[in-house]
C-alpha cells in the first residue's frame, strides 16, 4: 500500500460547518457521503498551483477539459463520446434538476427506484411534477439484503413518466445493475417515450471485482435517449468542488439542456473545473485502485461485524459506494433507529425513511473512512443495541411476572 486511508485528518474544525461538526462533539458522524480521507496529490497540488498563480478569475470548460472527460468513458468502458456532447454542471443534483425542468411535465413526471437518494424526492416540489415510485422488492436471506426491480411496477409507472432517473450505482442500496436489467429498463422506456437520465456518480466506487456499463453504453439509440451524469466527486473524495458532468450524445437534446443551464446561470467553479481536468486525466488511479481496496475491505469487515455481533440486523452487501444499508426491524428497536443511535449510541447515521417510505426501520452507514472509525461506530452500535435488547428483556420479565402474580391473585 502506497496510501495511508488509516489517516483521516481531524474535520472538526469549530470554523466550518460539515458532518463534524453538524452534531455535539461526542457524536460520531457516519452520514453524509463524503469520505475522511484527502483527495489525492495530484488533485491538491493542482488547486496549490492555482493558488499560488493567485488570479481566481472566472473560467469555463475548456475543449482540452471536455477531451479528457471523453476520454475517460472510452478507457473505462469503451463508450466513444464526442467531446461537444460534455457539458458541465455544477453538481450532479442541479443536474437531474435541470434535466427534470427540460423533461417533464405536470402531466409527465419522474419516475424513481425507491428507496433512492433522499435529494430524488425533492424534484417533484423544486420543479412541480409528480413523482413516480417503482419500488425495488427486498429480499433476506439469513441476514443479507438482497433487492430486485418489480417490472410490472416499473412498467406501469413508466407510462405516466417524462424522465426515468436512474440511480446506478444505486444510493442507498450499493447495487450495480446488471447489463440485462439496463437493457430492459431502457427498453420500457424506449416503448414510453420516456427518456433516462443516469446518475452514475459512484460509478467508479467499484467493490471486490465488480464491474460497470454506463446505460448509454448499450446502444447508440439508448445513448441518443440518455443524459448520463458523472462526476469526479465522490470517487476522488472533492464534493466540495462542485462540479460535474452531464454526457448528452443526442444535440437536440443536448441543446434543449444547455438551454436551461445558460437561463439558470449553472457556472462551475474554476477550482472544480481544475480539480476534474486531473481527476479524469488517469494521474489519481494508483490512488484509486488503492482507495477501492480499502473500501472493500471496510465493506467486509461490515458485514462480518453485523453478522457475528448484531445477528437479527440484516444488511446489504454492496456491489459499490461507501454505503452499507441496515435493516433494523427484527431488533427491540421499535422506533427510528436513527434517532436511537443518535441517543443511545451518539453515532449519526443517515436516517432511512428520507430514502422514501420502505426505508423506515432501516438507516445508512457511510464507511468511507478509516477502519479504526467504522469500528468505533460499529462497537458504540452494538453496545447500545445490546443494552436495548437486555431492557426489553427485562421489562418483558417483569411484566410477565406482573401477569402471573395478579392472575394468582385472583384466586387466591
Ligand atoms: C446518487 C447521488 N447523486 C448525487 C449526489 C450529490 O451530487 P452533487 O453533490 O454533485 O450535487 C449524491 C451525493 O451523495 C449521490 O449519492
Amino acid at each position: 500500500m502506497t496510501y495511508n486511508f488509516d489517516r483521516t485528518p481531524n474535520r472538526r474544525d469549530p470554523n466550518v460547518l460539515n458532518k463534524w461538526t453538524w452534531y455535539p462533539s461526542d457524536v460520531l458522524p457516519m452520514w453524509v457521503a463524503d469520505m475522511d480521507f484527502p483527495a489525492p496529490n495530484p488533485i491538491l497540488d493542482q488547486l496549490r498551483k492555482a493558488v499560488a498563480h493567485g488570479v481566481l478569475g472566472y473560467e469555463l470548460p475548456s475543449n482540452a477539459l471536455k477531451t479528457t472527460v471523453a476520454e475517460r468513458m472510452e478507457r473505462l468502458y469503451r463508450w466513444k463520446v464526442e467531446p461537444e456532447a460534455v457539458i458541465a454542471v455544477t453538481g450532479i443534483v442541479s443536474g437531474f434538476s435541470v434535466a427534470a425542468r427540460v423533461l417533464c411535465t405536470p402531466r409527465k413526471g419522474v419516475l424513481v427506484q425507491t428507496p433512492v437518494y433522499n435529494e430524488f424526492h425533492e424534484i417533484k416540489n423544486n420543479v412541480g411534477i409528480p413523482q413516480l415510485n417503482a419500488p425495488l422488492v427486498k429480499r433476506v436471506k439469513s441476514n443479507i439484503l438482497t433487492y430486485e426491480i418489480d417490472w410490472d411496477v416499473f412498467k406501469r409507472q413508466a407510462k405516466k413518466a417524462g424522465m426515468f432517473l436512474l440511480c446506478n450505482p444505486h444510493n442507498p442500496l450499493g447495487i450495480v445493475f446488471s447489463r440485462k436489467d439496463l437493457r430492459r429498463m431502457a427498453e420500457i422506456c424506449i416503448e414510453n417515450d420516456v427518456l433516462i437520465v443516469s446518475d452514475e456518480i459512484h460509478s467508479e466506487l467499484l467493490l471486490g471485482g465488480n464491474s460497470f456499463t454506463p446505460i448509454a453504453k448499450l446502444s447508440t439509440e439508448i445513448a441518443s435517449r440518455t443524459i448520463t451524469l458523472i462526476a469526479p466527486s465522490k470517487t476522488f473524495n472533492v464534493p466540495g468542488l462542485f462540479c460535474g458532468f452531464a454526457i448528452i450524445p443526442n444535440k437536440e437534446l443536448r441543446e434543449r439542456y444547455n438551454r436551461e443551464v445558460e437561463r439558470l446561470r449553472l457556472h462551475v467553479s474554476s477550482m472544480g473545473l481544475h480539480a476534474a481536468h486531473v481527476a479524469f486525466s488517469g494521474q489519481c488511479d494508483d490512488w484509486l485502485i488503492e482507495l477501492r481496496s480499502y473500501l472493500t475491505s471496510n465493506r467486509d469487515f461490515l458485514v462480518d461485524y453485523v453478522a457475528t455481533y448484531m445477528p437479527q440486523v440484516r444488511t446489504t452487501v454492496p456491489d459499490a459506494t461507501y454505503l452499507g444499508w441496515l435493516d433494523f426491524t427484527q431488533t427491540p428497536i421499535k422506533d427510528s433507529p436513527y434517532d436511537f443511535f443518535l441517543n443511545e449510541a451518539k453515532v449519526a447515521l443517515s436516517d432511512g425513511k428520507i430514502f422514501g417510505e420502505e426505508g423506515k426501520g432501516h438507516v445508512r452507514i457511510n464507511f468511507g473512512t478509516s477502519r479504526k472509525i467504522l469500528q468505533q461506530g460499529l462497537d458504540r452500535m452494538r453496545r447500545a443495541l445490546h443494552s436495548e435488547s437486555i431492557r426489553k428483556i427485562s421489562l418483558g420479565l417483569i411484566q410477565s411476572h406482573l401477569k402471573t402474580a395478579n392472575t394468582r391473585l385472583s384466586y387466591e
